[in-house]
């Protein structure tokens, strides 16, 4: 952390590494208080950089130089000047051994970036530029060098020793401690670079790949949760498989290992052959976690499974091209999940997020290209952004290409860069070579932030029989970006008939009409339009099917074309999409005028989709209207208040309205297996859970007796919790007896009680605030651990909007207090805390005071760091 301000790094000033470093040799005598690491780097200059002054710069921060040799000569003070960032050695010859020798101290990291300790295991984080904390380096993804890494430690307190690679070499030393050497074949960028030491109990499985290659397949956990592994294993299993037949990529190493850690400020981490975890998407049993909660494992695992081809095998140049690896490996973990489960379903929860995460983002002062061109703190770059829009990215250049030319894109791009460190301009060229297409308008879409606004609007001519979309495109200016020019996009359409049967999408100037079904036009222009022939009458389209394009779309659906198309679109994202639709219109009207009512109509509207014969898990989504963030997205200023209001009253009144078939609904699915994974058992406990949630909130006593039995058989997580926080919604003596019992029940369990503080702090109440002051004395808070600031702090500013937007300003007060806090400890954490805040702007004048007064007071007595300082004064200026 430095006092002076930060460093603004530009893509426009990349220059290829003046050094190479071919081979490391790591030593690490570890101790949580006191380690040391021995570095021997062989180092060459880059023969394809001109020669520039001989010296050499090593990033390097907070570590302990004790000795420092050239080509074994021990170096002068006067030969190199050491400081906060790092070492520079004046003159170096063309090629040359450097070895060094610094001491750390992990027990003493609390920002959980390098080598850190979390319980009794050392562990490393080292993306995006850890390295640097642990030894003096070329820390930058573009330098790949072989690893040898010798790790020694205690053996009582460390039985356990493990980095990337393979195990060649292991010993007993007379002192007590062990001594183990790992070999990492594949050259690799120091972000990749892993260590473990610890008492850990490992699971064991193996895998025979495409080529009969035997894999052993570890995960190391804390002692006693080994039971908790068996998803996660299977999970890994599956991911493995699959992206054999998928990509024809196989795993590479002998053993592929994974541990997971209690202490962790991300989700995971795809070190070569050696990925860690956030323990939370790793453990887990129906007791100990919920549906949603085996879903993201199952989807973790495998993309840090994927990145072994789509970040390792293959890296970035440069951190502005973070999107190469994480667009494209959300975009595999979520083709991955789709097969799981439902591809709808999926999809569906896929787009939820992306508008709930990503377009606020794009809409604010943080908005920022697929491609970022420049960062004062790479960590706040992990963003929704570049992982989910870049993923959209790839979804439409897939769409764009079809599925064949997408795969022969895919086979180039490994073949041609494997064992580099490329671009996505590397990544789009290779599309555009397998399949002929020009994708040069495409590109635009790394380049420019904001998300685009597509109108479309029809018109039926009934003498010509043809039917007229006209589509144009506008993308709002963001900061830095005030001019943007029209994007290439594909706009997957169908056309409904009066029956609802798909009818041939037939553009004007086409001898014969296509198939019934899908067809994916492609946009071009700010304004556009497509002429469709031989229509006998108005059809109803069904728009940007599947989400093909990630943009707002503005329609001219009636809302009886709506209602058409949530009973009859044969598509299941299209019916979803409908019926948000056409609640979002609902809601908005009443947040405008409180006393609007449900129209008959959509009542038995929502009434038939529930009595469908469809995938439980789908009419679940069907059913569930958008969020309140969602809801805000679409307001000029965003009344909160208003929001609120109306999502409870349509929650009351769908409830009211529908009750019978509520109760009918839960009777049906509620004797499912409570340990049963299968689709079915899982789409049907969240009709379930949400059948209840509607009788609760329309104050029904027969919801509440329910409610009260599910949680008391406890059985299930996902039931268990979802009755837990319907009572505490409701709140009074129930919900304190439900709390209280809760905890009783699993106060050993760390990532359960995870979820009861979240349950609290995400409560709609008055007194929440109060609560989650109160809670941050709880014996069982720690602000060392992630996961336990995110689950009270992090809720309630992210997931409790009446709340933290208490008009008084209180919410904001208790999370800048938070952030302040938290900043010194672990910068990175704090900064994510905090973006709740950075959206002031939305909001009513006297929130936006609140708000700006807050900012404007971290910035005054923190954002010491590069990571919360880069947001606080994107925010303010
Ligand atoms: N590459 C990791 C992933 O799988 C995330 C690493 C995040 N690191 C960070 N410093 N923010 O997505
Ligand atoms: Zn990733």
């Amino acid at each position: 952390m430095s006092e002076t301000s930060p460093q603004l790094i530009r893509l426009a000033d990349y220059r290829p590494p003046e050094f190479l470093i071919d081979a490391v040799e790591l030593c690490f005598e570890l101790d949580p208080e006191h380690t040391e690491v021995s570095a021997r780097l062989s180092i060459r200059r880059n023969p394809a950089v001109g020669q520039a002054n001989g010296s050499l710069r090593l990033a390097g921060e907070g570590l302990e130089l004790l000795a420092l040799a050239l080509d074994g000569q021990p170096l002068p003070p006067d030969a190199y000047r050491l400081d906060e960032q790092g070492l520079t050695l004046w003159q170096v010859p063309e090629r040359f051994r450097l070895d060094s020798r610094v001491a750390i101290h992990p027990a003493r990291n609390t920002a959980l970036e390098g080598l850190y300790q979390s319980k009794d295991i050392l562990c490393t984080q080292c993306e995006a530029e850890g390295f640097r904390r642990i030894s003096f380096f070329l820390d930058r993804p573009d330098v790949l060098a072989r690893y040898r890494t010798t790790l020694i430690a205690d053996r009582k307190r460390f039985p356990v020793l493990l980095a990337n690679g393979n195990p060649i070499e292991r010993a007993e030393l007379p002192d007590g401690r062990h001594r183990v050497t790992w070999e990492d074949p594949f050259p690799k960028p120091c972000y990749l670079f892993a260590l473990v030491a610890g008492d850990l109990e490992c699971v064991e499985d193996r895998f025979v790949t495409a080529s009969e290659r035997e894999v052993r397949l570890q995960i190391y956990v804390e002692p006693q949760k080994g039971e908790r592994c068996a998803h996660a294993m299977q999970s890994l299993k599956q991911a493995m498989r699959w992206d054999e037949v998928r990509f024809g990529r196989e795993y590479d190493l002998d053993v592929f290992m994974i541990v997971a850690v209690s202490h962790f400020n991300m989700g995971a981490m795809e070190n070569k052959g050696l990925n860690l975890f956030n323990d939370r998407y790793v453990l887990a049993s129906p007791q100990t976690a919920t549906d949603e909660d085996f879903a993201h494992i199952a989807a973790i695992v495998a993309h840090e499974y994927f990145h072994n081809w789509t970040g390792n095998r293959i890296t970035c140049r440069d951190w502005f091209q973070l999107s190469l690896k994480e667009g494209l490996t959300v975009y595999r973990e979520q083709e991955f999940a789709a097969g799981l489960f439902s591809p709808s379903v999926q999809r569906i929860r896929d787009v939820r997020f992306l508008r709930a995460q990503q377009f606020p983002e794009d809409a604010g002062p943080l908005a920022h290209p697929v491609r970022p061109d420049s960062y004062l703190e790479i960590n706040n770059f992990y963003t929704a952004t570049v992982y989910e829009k870049g993923a959209e990215l790839i979804r439409m250049q897939a769409t764009l290409l079809g599925p064949e030319s997408f795969r022969r894109g895919m086979d180039l791009y490994f073949a041609r860069h494997d064992g580099q460190a490329v671009t996505i301009e590397d990544f789009v060229r290779c599309m555009e070579e397998a399949s002929g297409r020009d994708l040069g308008q495409f590109r635009r879409w790394y380049e420019q932030a904001g998300t685009p606004e597509l109108s479309i609007w029809g018109g039926y001519d009934p003498t010509a029989q043809t039917y007229t979309l006209h589509v144009r495109q506008f993308i709002p200016p963001t900061p830095g970006q005030l001019v943007k020019h029209p994007l290439h996009l594909p706009l997957a359409i169908g056309l409904l008939g009066e029956d609802g049967r798909e009818l041939p999408v037939w553009l004007a100037g086409e001898p014969e009409p296509p198939a019934a079904g899908t067809r994916v036009l492609e946009v071009t222009e700010s304004e556009q339009h497509f002429v469709f022939v031989g229509l006998d009458a108005r059809p109803v389209p069904s728009l940007l099917r599947g989400f093909s394009a990630p943009v707002k779309l503005k329609d001219d659906l009636t809302e009886s074309d709506r209602l058409f198309l949530l009973a009859h679109d044969p598509d299941g994202f299209g019916r979803w999409e409908a019926g948000q639709g056409l609640m979002q219109d609902l809601l908005l009207r009443l947040v405008a005028d409180p006393k609007a009512s449900l129209p008959a109509e959509f009542i038995e509207a929502f009434r038939h989709a529930l009595r469908a014969k469809a995938d439980p898990a789908l009419i679940a989504e069907v059913l569930t209207p958008p969020s309140e963030e969602e809801l805000g997205e679409q307001m000029a200023v965003i009344d909160v208040e208003g929001i609120h209001r109306a999502h409870r009253l349509f929650g009351t009144e769908l409830g009211r309205h529908l009750r019978e078939d509520w109760i009918a609904v839960y009777r049906d699915n509620a004797e499912a297996d409570p340990s049963v994974l299968t689709p079915e058992a899982v789409g049907r406990r969240a009709l379930n859970n949400l059948a209840l949630a509607y009788l609760m909130r329309a104050g029904n006593p027969e919801g509440l007796e329910l409610c009260r039995m599910q949680f008391g058989k406890g059985r299930n997580l996902t039931d268990v919790l979802a009755a837990l926080r319907l009572l505490v919604e409701r709140g009074g003596d129930d919900a304190e007896a439900a709390l209280a019992e809760f905890y009783r029940r699993w106060s050993h369990e760390p990532l359960v009680i995870d979820k009861w503080f979240a349950v609290q702090a995400t409560a709609p109440h008055r007194e929440t605030l109060v609560r989650v002051v109160t809670l941050l004395h709880h014996p069982a808070y720690d602000p060392g651990n992630p996961n336990r600031v995110r689950s009270l702090i992090g809720a309630f500013a992210a997931h409790n909007p009446i709340c933290f937007h208490a008009a008084d300003g209180a919410g904001y007060c208790l999370l800048a207090d938070q952030v302040l806090q938290l900043e010194p400890l672990n910068p990175q954490l704090a900064a994510r805390l905090l973006k709740p805040l950075i959206r002031w702007r939305r909001f009513d004048p006297q929130r936006q005071a609140l708000m700006r007064a807050e900012l404007v007071r971290i910035s005054k007595q923190g954002a010491r760091s590069p990571d919360v300082f880069e947001l606080v004064s994107k925010a303010c200026s």
